[in-house]
């Protein structure tokens, strides 16, 4: 009877909201985290849910419990997933999930429901840590159950039920920040394909041609404007030529809207033949009027420069690419692209980064942060003190394919400036205060910890008891540690603590009390005995 929503304002949740109503008739209570994604997306949040039908908005500030409860013991465990993900996203969703469990218990809901496409890690996320914390609630994820396949499908969706439509322009990337980093991977084809639905949409009788599912979908009046963009123009005329292929040419006189779905899994040697039949059909069009010469040419000369790309992309997102001038090799699920320099967004260039280094100094205590440059800070400010600085110095870009939980690859960017330095210190001071097998048996489980919160475990006993092991093996990591920040690069300068196992007196090269040289003579022997006798057996000695 009601709902408790993870909602951020944008137009995946806006539709959500009517959506719930409609298909559960259910009372939608909207919730918004504020783990630190920035006062923007927090602006009239409350008008906005509610116009969406909402019943309220409950609000809560988890900045806090996020860096003290969630980051800094990752952070203090040393995890890392597949080498290079410093976990941004994986820990807030179970801070997230946990605080829509309360407000499900607060409000009365029964329910829950989020936002997570069903191809990603998030769901999972946030499932897991709804069933841990009260396997009662029921879960529903619109993603995996509606037809909404594209964003003019929610668009019009959203106007149908007098949603208003946030104005937010789309954009090719899928972003999540929060107070600890910012991932973006590729939005384009990762969100708006459902190659389920895909094939239900072929079946459905409406076409099937080669490896492209076409559906001549709402049909909608729309001529490209006289002065559009020479592209828009061309992909309107593209879009009658592709319902052309659908309902036979009569039938598609005048400029009709037809969103294609398509299959990324396209049969390459088919791909020629459908392009010079489609160049045929396009030219019929311009012979019997349906395009000026003009058009025609423009279409062809297009058509020439991007080939086969034209297939390999919905026209629809093709045009928004085009009108924004991206093109193809700006195309972030291509691990072959460089990402773009103006996607960044809390880090500058390293090589627009000031040409002076600056030092800061962390202060940490038993495996935790707890001061900035001498200054205590509470655990939020300090992290978002030090990615100010760190931005300011490119710290902390990763870019990286990894293996998502459920099974596929996914190429993803991460700034994480605050939190790379926050590791760095950390690690350094481990060099001083664990020793030998400690420190490796603490790796070993750093990686298995890691995989937990990936895979959003993090209300399973076994991630609590490592973290037991955690807090207990770093009781005397504390210290302090200076590093040097310098276009990009984090190195050392400095690193102290009242319980390193340093000592001076017993590394340095002078003879000292409590090792002495001739000592090691014995301990070779000993400890090379197996080696030894490994080499006596080759040689029949
Ligand atoms: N691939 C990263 C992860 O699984 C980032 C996911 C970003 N999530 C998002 N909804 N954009 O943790
Ligand atoms: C999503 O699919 O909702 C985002 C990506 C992810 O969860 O990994």
């Amino acid at each position: 009877n009601k709902v408790v929503l993870a909602y951020s304002g944008g137009l995946d949740t806006s539709v959500i909201v009517p959506w719930l109503r409609e298909n559960y008739g259910c009372e939608v209570v909207c919730f918004t985290a504020d783990v630190g994604q920035g006062v923007m997306e927090m602006d009239g949040l409350e008008r906005k849910a509610k116009a969406s039908g909402a019943s309220q908005l409950v609000v809560k500030d988890l900045k806090e419990e996020f860096v003290r409860d969630y980051i800094f013991p990752c952070l203090r465990a040393g995890a890392v997933y597949e080498r290079k993900y410093l976990l941004g996203t994986s820990m807030a969703r179970p801070v997230i999930a946990k605080a829509m469990v309360d407000v499900a218990r607060e409000v009365g809901a029964d329910a829950v429901s989020h936002g997570c496409t069903g191809k990603g890690n998030d769901q999972v996320r946030f499932e897991l840590t709804f069933f841990a914390l009260n396997p009662e609630l029921k879960v529903v994820a619109p993603w995996r159950e509606w037809e909404i396949t594209g964003r003019e499908d929610a668009i019009e969706y959203a106007k149908k039920h007098n949603v208003p439509v946030p104005v937010s322009k789309k954009s090719i990337y899928s972003r999540d920040r929060n107070l600890w980093h910012l991932s973006h991977e590729g939005n384009a084809i990762e969100k708006w394909q459902n190659p389920e639905k895909d094939t239900l949409v072929a079946k459905n009788g409406v076409c099937q041609l080669g490896h492209d599912a076409i559906r001549p979908a709402k049909t909608m009046v729309h001529h490209p404007h006289p002065h559009a963009h020479p592209f828009f123009r061309a992909c309107a005329c593209v879009r009658v030529w592709c319902v052309g292929v659908v309902g036979g040419w009569s039938s598609s006189v005048g400029v009709i809207y037809a969103p294609i779905q398509r299959k990324f899994s396209f049969c390459r040697a088919s791909m020629k033949e459908q392009l010079i039949q489609r160049l045929e059909r396009l030219h019929f069009m311009y012979v019997n009027n349906f395009v000026s010469a003009e058009e025609f040419v423009t279409v062809l000369s297009f058509l020439h420069r991007i080939k086969m790309i034209l297939y390999e992309l919905e026209v629809l997102r093709l045009r928004e690419w085009c009108i924004e001038g991206i093109t193809m090799g700006d195309i972030l699920e291509d691990p072959a692209n460089e990402p773009k320099k103006d996607m960044y967004m809390m880090t500058v260039d390293p090589e627009d980064a000031p040409n002076e280094p600056e030092y800061v100094e962390i202060g940490i205590n038993s495996g935790m942060p707890v001061s900035l440059n001498g200054k205590e800070l509470s655990p939020a400010s300090l992290l978002s003190e030090l990615n100010e600085i760190g931005g300011k110095h490119g710290i902390g870009r990763v870019d990286m394919v990894e293996n998502r939980l459920v099974g596929m690859k996914s190429r993803g960017i991460y700034e994480t400036p605050g939190g790379t330095i926050l590791w760095t210190a950390a690690r350094e001071l481990e060099s001083l205060t664990l020793d030998r097998e400690t420190m490796q048996v603490k790796d070993m489980l750093a990686l298995k910890y890691a995989e937990l919160v990936y895979a959003g475990r993090w209300f399973d006993p076994l991630r609590q008891s490592m973290d037991a092991f955690m807090q207990k093996i770093t009781h005397t990591t504390t210290g302090s540690v200076t590093l040097k920040l310098y276009k990009g690069s984090v190195s050392l300068a400095s690193r102290k603590s009242p319980y390193s196992l340093y000592r001076e007196d017993i590394s340095s090269f002078e003879n000292g009390l409590i090792y002495n040289q001739a000592d090691a003579a014995g301990f070779i022997r000993l400890y090379g005995l197996p080696t030894r006798v490994r080499a006596m057996l080759e040689r029949g000695i």
